[in-house]
This record gives C-alpha cells, sequence and structure tokens, in this order.
C-alpha cells in the first residue's frame, strides 16, 4: 500500500504516519519531489489523507489528485480526512475528483483532531496534554480500521445522503472564500524577516525579499505559517494577532 498525504500542521500527517506503522505502508507527503506517476503504478492500495476545509479538499490535493486522476483508474482507494468537529462527506468528496468508475474505495474515514485556527477566539487551541484526548482516540480508531482491513471489511464514512447534503451546504461557500482569500496573507511589524514563513509555505506563496514578507496570490488557508512564525506575526483569512498557537500534535 501506498499513503499520500497532505498536512497544513501536522494533524493529516500524524494520522498518515499512524496507518503506515500499522500497515508498513509506504508514505509520501505530496509536498515531496518524487515521481509520484511510478510510485502509483507500483502500489495496488492506495490511501489518501488531507484535512479540512468547510467540508472541501485543500487546493494543493485537489490539484494533486487530478494531475494523477489517470494512474488511479484501476486502484483500490483508502480516503481519510482530518478535521476539528465535522465534515459531512469529507472523505467522500475525494471521489467527485475522480471520473467515473474510477477507483475503487475501499475504505473512508475521518478523524477528529485539534483545532488549527489560532487567530480566532471561537476556536480554542489545544497543545501540550490537552492534544492527549485526540491522539488517543485516533490510535483506537486506527485500530479498528487495521482490524476491518485484515477482515476485507468495507465502511465508508461520509457516503450517505445525509452526509452528503450537509457537507454541500458548507462547501458551497469554500470557493468564494478561498477566491477571496488568496492573497489574505497580512504580515505585520513584528516579523524580523527570519524566511521561516517562506521556507514552509506549501504553495511557495511567501518570497522573503529586502522590504519583508511578500505573496504570489496563491494562499491556500493551511495555517501552517501563521501556526509557526516565531513572532506571531502573520495572520490569514481572519485579520486578527494569534494569541496561542498550535503547536502540532505532538507540540
Ligand atoms: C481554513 C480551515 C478550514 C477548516 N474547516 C473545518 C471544517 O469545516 N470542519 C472541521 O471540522 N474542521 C475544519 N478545520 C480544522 C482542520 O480540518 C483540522 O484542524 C485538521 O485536522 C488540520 O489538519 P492538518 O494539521 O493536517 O493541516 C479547518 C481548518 C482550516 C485551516
Amino acid at each position: 500500500m501506498l499513503m499520500l498525504y497532505f498536512s497544513g500542521t501536522g494533524n493529516s500527517k500524524y494520522i498518515a504516519n499512524l496507518f503506515c506503522e500499522k500497515t508498513g505502508a509506504k508514505s509520501y507527503s505530496i509536498e515531496e519531489n518524487i515521481d509520484f506517476k511510478k510510485e502509483i503504478e507500483e502500489h495496488d492500495t492506495i490511501a489518501f489523507c488531507y484535512p479540512i476545509y468547510v467540508s472541501s479538499i485543500p487546493r494543493i490535493m485537489k490539484d494533486f489528485v487530478l494531475k494523477n486522476a489517470e494512474n488511479l483508474k484501476n486502484k483500490k482507494l483508502i480516503i481519510f480526512c482530518t478535521q476539528l468537529l465535522f465534515s459531512g462527506d469529507g472523505a467522500r468528496i475525494f471521489t467527485d475528483l475522480l471520473p467515473k468508475n474510477y477507483g475503487e474505495v475501499i475504505y473512508a474515514e475521518h478523524f477528529n483532531m485539534p483545532n488549527n485556527i489560532c487567530n480566532t477566539k471561537i476556536l480554542s487551541i489545544k497543545n501540550g496534554e490537552k492534544t492527549k484526548k485526540y491522539t488517543k482516540a485516533a490510535k483506537k480508531k486506527m485500530d479498528r480500521i487495521c482490524k476491518d482491513l485484515e477482515k476485507g471489511k468495507i465502511k465508508k464514512r461520509g457516503f450517505n445522503k445525509i452526509s452528503e447534503i450537509v457537507g454541500k451546504s458548507q462547501s458551497k461557500h469554500w470557493p468564494s472564500v478561498e477566491e477571496r482569500n488568496k492573497s489574505s496573507v497580512k504580515v505585520d511589524e513584528d516579523c524580523v524577516k527570519c524566511g521561516l514563513c517562506a521556507k514552509l509555505c506549501p504553495m511557495k506563496n511567501l518570497n522573503l525579499t529586502d522590504d519583508g514578507i511578500s505573496q504570489n496570490g496563491n494562499c491556500i488557508l493551511c495555517y501552517r505559517c501563521v501556526n509557526a512564525c516565531p513572532k506571531k506575526a502573520i495572520t490569514v483569512l481572519i485579520n486578527k494577532k494569534p494569541k496561542e498557537q498550535y503547536k502540532g500534535i505532538n507540540g
């Protein structure tokens, strides 16, 4: 098996790693610079893992799947998505990216993980001990999934009609929000021009210049830079300085 994942702030990477530890699957972040076509060709079952953004798939993952759709034609697919609370059909929407009858979904599951939107008071940030309940629940769920897979039991979370209706009622808003916020990265006067954000950005949206950080209008709102900035100088989407940053599931 092959696991391909995108993770903005580490939650989806954690789930991908759990799966690979248990199954021995080979794992790559889709940000890596490797021959994915060759890797996909060499495996029968391809697992995907990504975070949910308003019941939608991050654009970087969508683009990756669209680019590799032809290679996924005859593959068995396992789909995992991570979310704070709820995505409706977060795993099912992956299949919308492929032509009909491309890929056979043998398992789909959602994992509730800590929030990574750190610049709004409405959502609290959980670090350290507070992440333990998420890792415990995720491990338990992954144990169950691996047992199911061994037995050939098929489970497809988010594939029923109600999940689809609820998911679509949320995801219909996302394309316009994403479009409006492609250039929403704001860097304040606390920036020390360390360039970490530019180095970490999965979309190469940020550049370190003599004048500070510039952007290419390609932000996918993954919140990696907002959470990683050593000076809490960056915001996206919501123009509020973070009080506490998300340090990641093991942070
Ligand atoms: C822009 C954005 C939108 C999000 N929308 C949702 C959502 O609609 N429902 C939800 O349960 N979680 C939502 N989340 C939370 C993330 O899906 C969750 O924290 C995820 O595990 C992050 O994964 P990562 O660390 O691999 O990037 C959102 C996060 C971001 C950054």
